[in-house]
């Protein structure tokens, strides 16, 4: 059991145990959009009351974005299959396990504490190594820098919308001045989800709070002039490829809310972007 450490996480670190339990719980489905048989032994042997997102929606929404996070991390890999590929608040993800290669070399950057508890799951190899530190100092893109070659992908699931706009752009700032051409992908939330979430049915349960209001993700060429917005997806637009795949349920469940077209849903957006 990691009771003790587990109880220590702060309060925006806590949110990882949100998409770690919807792919636990997204494992043990019949049909399912994702398999992680890692996650469900990891929230197996973590003491923490998960049954407060049982049966929230937003865990299906979560496993979607994964999927999503997913398959643009397999075409990079697939494009370039001794690139670098970097999670920023990687949290208790499994990507490395889903979609890693033999040949790539992985990063899985977070807070401190949150490093801490990850090393009791995860060990570092030749090829894949864990970095404590915030995604705003310089420190980590140095080390990663000096440690690894290009092309680069950073894929930031669910971290960014939790920092001030400040600290975005200089994040932003950051990937584009160390790795100019990089692939960043990352979720945006608009007014309609951050001037609602204490009614959101995951986020109410926790204390952390989104900082970052974005109404459209374009609004990052406009910070540094350059940069692409190379794809930009609801939950309810996937692309075919994963969509194509999913069980029927999820389908129809998908295009119901698509008819919907709710705030919550239509102004969360994942977002594939290239820095100038
Ligand atoms: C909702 S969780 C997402 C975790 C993981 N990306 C996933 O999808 O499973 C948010 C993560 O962002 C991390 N985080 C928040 N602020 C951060 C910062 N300034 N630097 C690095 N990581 C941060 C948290 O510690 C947490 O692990």
């Amino acid at each position: 059991m990691t009771t003790e450490r587990e109880m220590r996480l702060g309060t925006v670190q806590e949110t990882l145990l949100i998409p770690l339990y919807g792919r636990a719980v997204e494992n043990r489905k019949e049909e399912s959009a994702l398999r992680d048989p890692r996650a469900e032994e990891i929230v197996a042997s973590i003491d923490y009351d998960f049954s407060r997102f049982d049966n929230l929606p937003s865990l299906v929404g979560a496993v979607l974005r994964t999927a999503l996070f997913d398959l643009w991390v397999a075409d990079f890999l697939a494009a370039h299959p001794t690139g670098t590929v970097v999670e920023i608040g990687t949290g208790l993800n499994t990507r490395y396990e889903r979609v890693g290669n033999e040949r790539a070399r992985w990063f899985d950057l977070d807070l401190p504490d949150v490093i801490d508890l990850r090393r009791t799951f995860f060990a570092d190899t030749p090829r894949r190594t864990m970095i404590a530190g915030s995604v705003t100092d310089d420190a980590w893109a140095s080390a990663v820098a000096a440690q690894a070659e290009g092309p680069y992908f950073f894929a930031a699931e669910a971290v960014l919308p939790f920092l001030e706009e400040g600290e975005v752009r200089h994040v932003v700032d950051l990937l584009a001045e160390n790795f100019p051409g990089s692939l960043l992908a990352l979720d945006t939330a608009g007014p309609g989800i951050v001037g609602t979430q204490d009614q959101h049915d995951a986020l109410s349960k926790v204390e952390a709070r989104m900082q970052w209001t974005c109404a459209d993700p374009a609004d990052l060429s406009a910070w540094r002039p350059g940069t692409r917005l190379l794809d930009s997806r609801t939950l309810t637009g996937l692309p075919a490829p994963l969509h194509d795949r999913l069980p029927v349920a999820y389908r129809e469940m998908l295009s119901g809310l698509a008819e919907q077209r709710l705030p919550q849903v239509e102004e969360y957006r994942l977002n594939l972007v290239q820095l100038p």
